[in-house]
């Protein structure tokens, strides 16, 4: 079999659930043709037959990709989860199958900064309960204990992406910043780290929480740090539910302890938009809740959809995994005057070398190779001169542990 790379024009790109017109344009303007877009999501046992011929499959976070329907999708070489999580999708199957998994973990940085920030302002005015006492016919019109931010300490867990971003918008409103990490990281503008999470509790006027879910940040906050904050603080949590003991900040609410809070995210969340949220948090009047949407912003989704769209066109054109979830990583450079073989294996002892014979059996002049592994996956790329990459591609695919092999030109 000649070793052709696909066509364009052959290349079947499945979009589902409302994905933004962002992405559609993206692949257009990369010279793909063959691009359906669906508003809805396709039920589990409809998604085999429609995956059928689809090469590049674009989702959301109500598609389910199990492993048997991976299975069944036999010419799907990538996916795109046009959102930050990836459950959704057995990704361990996926990369049995030579499937590289793409996903958008920072389009929504500046959305979830924004809302805090917001909550913050808000928080510390009293607006919740302004709020709250306002649509129940009360005029309560006086200074009370609201406060601007600005000379404030803001003091944030977690200085990631969100926590960075943060940092930076906060100091621009002249607020003052701490912040608590656990792993060595740079502090932006005049931000200055504390050792302990005590540390920041106790200094903070606004204590925010940014960390991932993960059973160290799992119950981070609770009765003992939510008493280490000064009586008059504000919380804010819009990273992971299981961070925060919601029952422990519930009863300090109603002891009196705290300003108020802000809570975007639940250890259980409902379901769907038909199910009802449960939370000791409920009927509190200085506590704004939120239904998750920290990152759901009109220019979130826009910038998701080009950002996933853009890795699966780059994946596609220049074999590329830079950010893959379940793939080797490898940052290709463009491959002019030659062809790219792309292969996927299972991490095997001596694979490395038969590729290699492949190569040297057939003649065939290598220009680079590159190559990386991760827990079971080998991922290895290799540049060869045009007129010799005939032939190789077969002689790769029967090597005992290949996934899946491409040439790109
Ligand atoms: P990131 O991974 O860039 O940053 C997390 C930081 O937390 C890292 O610097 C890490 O070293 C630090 N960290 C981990 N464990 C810690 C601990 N025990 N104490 C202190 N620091 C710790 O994550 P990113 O993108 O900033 O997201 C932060 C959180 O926000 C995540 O949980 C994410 O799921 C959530 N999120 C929520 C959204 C929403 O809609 N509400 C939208 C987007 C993200």
């Amino acid at each position: 079999m000649a070793s052709t790379s696909l066509d364009k024009d052959r290349i079947k790109i499945l979009l589902l659930e409302g994905i933004h017109q962002n992405a559609v344009d993206t692949f257009r303007a990369a010279g793909y043709t063959q691009i359906e877009r669906r508003t809805a999501a396709v039920p589990e046992a409809e998604l085999p037959g429609l995956l059928e011929d689809v090469h590049f499959l674009g989702i959301r976070s109500r598609t389910q990709l199990t492993a048997d329907v991976l299975e069944a999708a036999e010419k799907l070489v990538a996916v795109g989860a046009f959102c930050i999580g990836t459950n959704q999708i057995d990704l361990e199957a996926a990369a049995e199958k030579g499937v590289a998994v793409f996903n958008a973990p920072f389009s929504n940085t500046r959305s979830v900064a924004e809302l805090v920030l917001a909550e913050a302002i808000l928080l510390l005015r009293g607006v919740p309960e302004k709020s709250a006492q306002a649509h129940r016919g009360t005029w309560a019109k006086s200074v009370g204990t609201s406060r601007e931010i600005r000379g404030k300490t803001l003091g944030i867990v977690g200085y990631g992406n969100i926590g960075k971003q943060l940092s930076v918008l906060a100091e621009g409103l002249g607020m003052r910043v701490v912040f608590h990490d656990t792993s060595d990281v740079l502090p932006l503008g005049n931000a200055r780290p504390v050792a302990t999470l005590e540390e920041l509790l106790e200094q903070s006027d606004i204590v925010t929480l940014h960390v991932p879910e993960a059973p160290t940040t799992q119950g981070l906050i609770g009765k003992a740090e939510i008493a280490a904050m000064k009586p008059d603080a504000v919380l804010i949590n819009a990273s992971r539910g299981t961070v925060v003991d919601l029952e422990a900040l519930a009863s300090a609410l109603e002891g009196g302890h705290l300003a108020g809070v802000a809570v975007d995210v639940y250890p259980t969340e409902p379901r769907s938009n038909d199910d009802e949220l449960d939370t000791p948090l409920k009927g509190l009047d200085r506590v704004i809740l939120t239904p998750h949407i920290g990152g759901s912003t009109l220019e979130a989704q826009e910038n998701i959809g080009a950002e996933v769209a853009g890795k699966l066109v780059r994946y596609s054109d220049n074999g590329s995994t830079e950010t893959s979830v379940n793939f080797p990583e490898v940052v290709l450079p463009p491959h002019p005057d030659c062809h790219r073989i792309l292969h996927v294996h299972r991490n095997v002892p001596g694979i490395m070398a038969a590729i290699n014979r492949v190569f040297s059996d057939l003649g065939v002049n290598v220009d680079a190779q590159f190559l990386k592994t991760s827990n079971d996956l080998g991922y290895v790329v290799t540049d060869v001169e045009a007129k010799t990459s005939e032939g190789a591609l077969d002689a790769l695919r029967n090597i005992e542990g290949t996934i899946r092999t491409r040439v790109l030109y």
